[in-house]
C-alpha cells in the first residue's frame, strides 16, 4: 500500500499520507480493501459510522498510477460497493475530487466536495 502512495504523492503530502493510512491499519473500525494481481494495484478504506450502523465513510481511493485506466479503480469500486451493499448499507459517503468517476457508480453531489450513494 506504501508503494501505491510513493507512486501517486510526493513531499509532505505523501509523508503524511503514510502516516494517516498506517494510523488507519491499526485501527478495528477501518478495513481497507486491496486490489492485488502480481502486487498490491490499489486499495480503498472505509468505516462504519459509529453513530448510525447502516452508513459508511470511504476514503483513500487509489490506484497505482503506472495501473490507472486500465479498469482496475472501476473493479475496485464495484466490490467495495458489493461489500457494503451486502452490510446493507443505506448511506455511503465520500470526499473527492473525482465527482466524474464517483459518479459512474451511482454516487450524487451532496454538498460541494461530498458524494453519497
Ligand atoms: C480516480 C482513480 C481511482 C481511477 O482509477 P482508474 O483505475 O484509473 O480508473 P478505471 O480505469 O477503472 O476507470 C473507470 C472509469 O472511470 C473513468 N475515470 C477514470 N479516472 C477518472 C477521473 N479522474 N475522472 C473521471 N472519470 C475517470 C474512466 O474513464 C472509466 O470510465 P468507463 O468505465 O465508463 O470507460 C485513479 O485515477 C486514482 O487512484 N487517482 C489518484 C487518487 C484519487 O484521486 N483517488 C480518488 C479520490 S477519492
Amino acid at each position: 500500500m506504501i508503494a501505491v502512495l510513493r507512486e501517486n504523492y510526493s513531499g509532505p503530502f505523501l509523508s503524511k499520507a503514510k502516516a494517516e493510512i498506517t494510523e488507519y491499519l491499526s485501527n478495528s473500525l477501518v478495513s481497507f480493501l486491496v486490489l492485488e494481481t502480481k502486487g498490491v494495484v490499489g486499495f480503498v478504506g472505509y468505516a462504519q459510522s459509529w453513530m448510525d450502523w447502516d452508513s459508511y465513510e470511504v476514503f483513500w481511493m487509489n490506484i497505482a498510477k503506472s495501473c490507472q485506466g486500465k479498469g482496475h479503480g472501476r473493479q475496485l469500486a464495484e466490490a467495495l460497493i458489493r461489500k457494503l451493499e451486502q452490510r446493507k448499507a443505506q448511506n455511503i459517503l465520500l470526499w473527492t475530487d473525482k465527482e466524474d468517476f464517483w459518479g459512474k457508480f451511482g454516487f450524487v453531489q451532496y454538498a460541494p466536495g461530498l458524494m453519497r450513494r
